[in-house]
């Protein structure tokens, strides 16, 4: 039989993290109340404070889509906007969900290296108070960014200035936040206190779970309806303590942040043996676990029949690749040989 292509594609093709499997398999035991109101979604809970503070108000949801989305359902109204990058996922990548689902029109920004700047936000901050317009109410970031960027954390506390003093809420899309604490070095807190965050989507599923995601509110007053939010957006697991569990394992012995620590290496290392070869150009700063790069149409065509990795831009014959926390760097080393050979 031939053998499975290597995965270059996405963190999403990775399996579950075999600590995390075992938790499923742990509370796999018996009965438990259903709709999270068991021991394991109240631990997990209190797992999620401890590393983001007590304050923090925290709701398990099924995927990264649903977290975003049900939290603009939470952030706005009707008639008001959210700022966010053109090549936002919720921009590209989601179908439309957020205008479907939470009702809200995006105001696009373009970005730098896949993050937002505030003269873009600026830009989009017009006819504030005028009853035609569209009200900008909530700019939303991605940390790490889609191009596999990461805002230092004074870019962060710039936008934050700014978007508190124009009054807007910040969601940060942080379906990647553990690679880009691992690239900076720091913890989950200390980039949600830098971005002034108000409603953070927090990611298990690209950093080692099966599946499950976290939508974590920083001021209460956006939480106050969530519960029911969460059931009508279909978000809400009935088995809930198999998603807890997750979080449990990946909350516990520094996990969550080994994992996106492992996936970055992976992603540095492979960065330095694409930049030994002339016919390939890296088009992003490598900061998390993902690398684009420009390369020949019919290297990339030999490399499919061995590799999954998806052509980003077509006409630039750009390709993203992504590594993950079960990425091997016998994997790379294939790769690369692949190229030169
Ligand atoms: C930055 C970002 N946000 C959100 C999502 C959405 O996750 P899901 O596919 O689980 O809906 C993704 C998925 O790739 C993502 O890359």
């Amino acid at each position: 039989m031939e053998s499975p292509k290597i995965n270059f594609a996405s963190d999403n093709y990775a399996g579950v993290h075999p600590a995390v499997m075992q938790a499923m398999v742990e509370v796999n035991q018996g009965p438990a109340v259903a709709y999270g109101g068991d021991e394991y979604t109240a631990a997990a809970i209190q797992q999620f404070k401890q590393h983001l503070g007590d304050t923090a108000e925290v709701f398990f949801v099924f995927n990264g889509t649903g977290a975003n989305v049900s939290a603009l359902c939470a952030m706005t109204q009707s008639h008001e906007a959210v700022i966010c990058a053109e090549k936002a996922h919720i921009q590209v990548d989601e179908c439309g969900a957020p205008e479907k689902i939470a009702g809200c029109k995006l105001l696009l920004v373009p970005d730098i290296q896949g993050k937002i700047t505030i003269e873009g936000m600026q830009a989009q901050l017009q006819r504030i108070g005028d009853q035609h317009h569209v009200q900008a109410r909530v700019v939303s970031i991605s940390q790490s960014t889609e191009y596999g960027t990461v805002y230092t954390l004074n870019e962060l506390q710039e936008l934050a200035a700014f978007a508190k003093e124009h009054g807007l809420y910040v969601h940060m899309d942080g379906a990647r936040l553990a690679n880009a604490a691992a690239s900076l070095q720091t913890d989950l807190k200390t980039i949600v206190d830098a971005a002034g965050v108000d409603v953070l989507s927090f990611g298990g599923t690209k950093n080692g779970m099966m599946l499950g995601e976290a939508v974590v509110f920083f001021t209460p007053l956006l939480a106050k309806s969530f519960l029911y939010m969460r059931k009508q957006n279909m978000q809400l697991a009935s088995k809930m303590r198999f998603i807890s569990a997750q979080f449990q394992a990946l909350l516990s012995n520094d996990l969550s942040l080994k994992n996106a620590r492992h996936a970055n290496a992976m992603a540095q290392y492979l960065a330095q043996g694409l930049g030994k070869i002339n016919s390939i150009q890296i088009t992003h700063p490598v900061h998390a676990n993902a690398i684009f790069a420009i390369m020949p149409p019919a290297l990339i065509e030999k490399l499919h029949t061995r590799y999954h990795f998806h052509v980003w831009d077509e006409r630039l014959s750009e390709v993203r690749l992504m590594t993950s926390f079960n990425t091997q760097p016998e994997e790379i080393d294939a790769f690369v040989r692949d190229i030169i050979e």
